[in-house]
């Protein structure tokens, strides 16, 4: 990322929300449910699968915390009701992982349980490295509670990642593999690009030797290309073994060219009224944000001086 990027970056949170909520509209589908059933019919005509989000983790209540629990039963309702082809992910700090440990875990079960009943399956997004033991503990509790329609997070960036791939072995889980998105002290994290590639690299050749389904989740060409080639060379089968899953918003024709060869792609489809902390890690990522904000602000103040 160019210098002026990097400073915008560290500026964002100080950017006021109308234009951080302007310029995200791309990685958001709305804010009801609606919206997101409107992107996944348009994604599946494409071609492609969902993973539907509620957005949450700003919640700070035990009430707020189980209607979000309560909205996924409404969101498996009405991707039954509509057909859709979509599953869903989860933030544990959206169902309460900070106001209790126990209290989120209930919350996560009757989601995991709903979802069973109408034959979905959800994935536990992985969040700041001071949840990840606890997401990872709540997993294997779960699965080994016989909840076989859960699947779990792991961040390459992590330097415990490829021991925590080994660690999960035994439940042959389903993960998304991804870079990570959350800034962590260099003690326990990568910062070097080239060294969270070969994390990522080691890491989902370390999960298909444990036989476990992953989810190649980037939109780096590099990784993309080099994860087609090691399935390629294991023979892996392109349904039974891996999905690659990308952003809404994110690079959508590359996207297209992997659905167009074959491959098959989930788009993460966030909806919801807490939309701020999501946007933001999106907008930090995009490596025209500068250009954006200038833009936007420009187009601003024409707006402002034509009134
Ligand atoms: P990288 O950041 O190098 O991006 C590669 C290229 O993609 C960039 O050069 C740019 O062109 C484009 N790009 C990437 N992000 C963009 C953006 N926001 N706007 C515009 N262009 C962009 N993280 C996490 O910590 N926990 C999680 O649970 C998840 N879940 C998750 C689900 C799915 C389906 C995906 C695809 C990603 C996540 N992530 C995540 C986020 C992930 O960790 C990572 O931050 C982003 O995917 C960006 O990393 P890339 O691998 O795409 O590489």
């Amino acid at each position: 990322m160019a210098l002026l990027d990097k400073a915008i970056v560290r500026l964002l949170p100080a950017v006021p929300r109308p234009v951080v909520q302007r310029l995200s509209t791309r990685y958001i589908a709305g804010s009801e449910l609606e919206d997101a059933c409107r992107v996944v019919k348009r994604l599946n005509g494409e071609g492609k699968i969902a993973t539907i989000d509620v957005l949450g983790e700003e919640i700070t209540n035990a009430r707020e915390a189980d209607a979000i629990g309560r909205e996924y039963q409404r969101v498996f309702e009405t991707i039954g009701e509509q057909a859709l082809d979509s599953n869903v992910s989860v933030k544990l700090t959206a169902l309460g992982l900070k106001l209790g440990y126990e209290l989120c875990r209930d919350n996560l079960e009757r989601v995991v349980v709903h979802a069973a009943e109408r034959g979905n399956f959800v994935r536990i997004d992985m969040e700041d490295a001071s949840t990840t033991d606890d997401t990872l503990r709540m997993y294997r509790e779960l699965r080994e509670r016989g909840h076989e329609n859960l699947g779990v997070v792991l961040q390459a960036s992590l330097r415990r990642t490829v021991d925590d791939v080994w660690d999960l072995a035994d439940l042959k889980p389903s993960v998304r593999l991804c870079k990570g998105i959350y800034v962590e002290s260099p003690a326990i994290q990568y910062r070097d690009y080239a060294a969270v590639r070969r994390s990522f690299l080691r890491s989902l050749e370390a999960l298909w030797e444990t036989e476990a389904y992953v989810g190649v989740a980037t939109h780096d060409d590099f990784l993309v290309h080099e994860a087609c080639r090691l399935a390629e060379e294991r023979g892996l089968d392109r349904y039974r073994d891996y999905e690659f899953q990308m952003l809404l918003g994110v690079r959508a024709q590359m996207g297209d060219v992997l659905v167009r060869n074959g491959h098959r792609l989930r788009i993460y489809v966030p909806y919801g009224q807490h939309w701020y902390r999501y946007s933001l890690r999106r907008l930090q990522e995009n490596p025209k944000i500068a250009g954006y904000i200038a833009a936007d602000t420009v187009k601003g103040l024409l707006g402002a001086n034509g009134r």
